[in-house]
């Protein structure tokens, strides 16, 4: 049986007091819509259909890669009507699993049992109990228990509000009777919209059964409205996600605060300090550690590697043994073999570090290729960019760079070189000879420092 989901996304979010729409708001830094995508996925459905509108165009090209078919709905006019949208694009005899764009967080085991139920010919409402349901639609159930309405907030008597069972807008169906049913419902609630909701009473008219499926953890299903529901979502994310890591034996100095905004892979015995940031897809492999207020992003980190307190790095490749910190920054394009060192205050953009490299102190090296064992002192600047082209600067194996040495690209540095601290070295500097470029240093006898001058009154 072909399962098509229809995600509801064409909202504004207006408690998000936001020009972004809400689902393009983000969470572990990707949109909101894209972690409902991807867990939709996973359960393989024939299609997946979002109704778009608020935002237009702009939520159609964030997913532009994606394979979804796109429906419209110009006005909204209700989650009832948003789905109406949706339909022509779905099979007749599809189940339909309804999720929206608002609840990123759940899961697709908890997804599954939704569509099982749809297979028996009923109609699916995934359900929860909070402390606080104010907000939500409640689930009425009838003296014998079953469900027979979904009332919103804003439409439900005292009685009915104190319902802690509530609605998590998520649903699933047969899409020949959800067209039906869609027929049926009509804009005669508080809101003047056409509630989803409502399909509970067409569905009991008819003898469908109304099943609700309880979600076991009420924290995945919760909607996000505005910043404060974001920000705990947020929260809820990075606590899973940090559990996670604990799970697999990763040491986490304060699991509250690492916060994971993509893929983080991590081999054995992998230490991470606090306020660590990790970004796209980051592989630590066996026993990196990863010192306080760090952020890495698309980068791979080789075994045994220490990075500590203070680092940027940015689509770094960094091989194994290596020291690197604190405050170093990578910029993209770096790739560190093993045993390479980067001190505090260096920033590498661009170039490549050879095994067993040093450089520790106070640098800049950009579009640069440097071998094995060299060291480059403190203060050396590679000055690659001539104000409308980058040139690059080779080091080879060996060679020793002064402190304060400024390499004026395009420049090789032979193998075994060493070049005097303090130069300016415009050309070639030949391989295992000492290169210096530095005036004389003088003494002036007798010199009088000047003195301040008496004021006059
Ligand atoms: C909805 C449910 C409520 C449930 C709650 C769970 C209805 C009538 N109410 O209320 O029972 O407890 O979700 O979070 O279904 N949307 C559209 N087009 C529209 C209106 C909404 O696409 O015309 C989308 C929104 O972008 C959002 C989702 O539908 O992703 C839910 O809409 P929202 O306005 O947030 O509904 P709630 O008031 O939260
Ligand atoms: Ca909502």
């Amino acid at each position: 049986m072909d399962v098509s989901v229809v995600i509801l996304a064409a909202g504004q979010g207006k408690r998000m007091c936001s020009d972004l729409p809400k689902v393009l708001q983000p969470l572990a830094g990707r949109p909101l819509l894209g972690h409902v995508i991807s867990t939709v996925r996973a359960l393989q459905p024939v299609r997946i259909c979002v109704v778009y509108g608020h935002g237009g165009e702009r939520v159609t090209e964030a997913f532009a890669d994606e394979d979804i078919v796109w429906a419209l709905q110009a006005e909204q006019s209700g989650t009832g009507h948003a789905v109406m949208q949706a339909m022509p694009h779905i099979g007749a005899d599809d189940i339909v699993l309804i999720v929206c764009g608002d609840v990123p967080l759940v899961r697709a085991e908890t997804l599954a049992p939704l569509i099982e139920v749809a297979q028996s010919d009923k109609l699916a409402v995934l359900t929860t109990e909070l402390d606080d349901p104010h907000g939500y639609g409640r689930i009425v159930h009838d003296i014998d228990s079953h469900v027979v309405a979904i009332v919103e907030e804003r439409d439900a008597t005292d009685d009915q509000r104190s319902i802690a069972e509530i609605n998590t807008g998520l649903m699933a169906c047969r899409a020949r009777q959800l067209s039906q049913w869609l027929e049926r419902i009509r804009p005669d609630n508080v809101q003047g919209e056409y509630y989803l909701t409502d399909i509970v009473g067409c569905a009991i008219e008819d003898g469908v059964a109304v099943v609700p499926v309880g979600a076991d953890c009420p924290t995945e299903v919760l909607g996000i409205n505005d910043k404060r529901q974001l920000a705990e979502a947020e929260r809820n994310y990075q606590a899973a996600v940090a559990d996670g890591l604990l799970e697999q034996g990763v040491t986490l100095i304060d699991p509250r605060r690492i916060d994971v905004r993509g893929t983080l892979r991590c081999g054995r015995d992998v230490v991470i300090d606090v306020n660590t940031i990790f970004e796209g897809d980051v592989e630590l492999a066996d026993g990196v550690q990863v010192g306080a207020n760090t952020c890495i992003r698309d980068s791979t980190i080789g075994a045994g590697t220490t990075i500590l307190a203070n680092c940027i790095l940015d689509q770094a490749i960094i091989g194994a043994a290596c020291e690197i910190g604190p405050f170093s920054r990578t910029r993209p394009g770096v790739e560190l073999a093993d045993r390479a060192k980067l001190g505090n205050f260096v920033e590498i953009k661009k170039s490549r570090i050879g095994p067993g490299s040093k450089v520790n102190h106070l640098t800049y090296i950009g579009d640069t290729t440097i071998g094995a064992d060299v060291n480059v002192g403190a203060g050396t600047i590679t000055c690659n960019y001539d104000g409308a082209n980058k040139h690059p600067t080779v080091i080879g194996d060996g060679a020793f760079i002064g402190s304060g040495v400024e390499l004026i690209a395009p420049v090789t540095i032979g193998a075994g070189a060493t070049i005097g601290a303090g130069a300016t070295i415009s050309r070639d500097a030949p391989a295992d000879e000492l290169t210096v470029e530095r005036g004389r240093q003088k003494v002036i006898k007798g010199w009088q420092r000047p003195v301040k001058n008496k004021p006059r009154d």
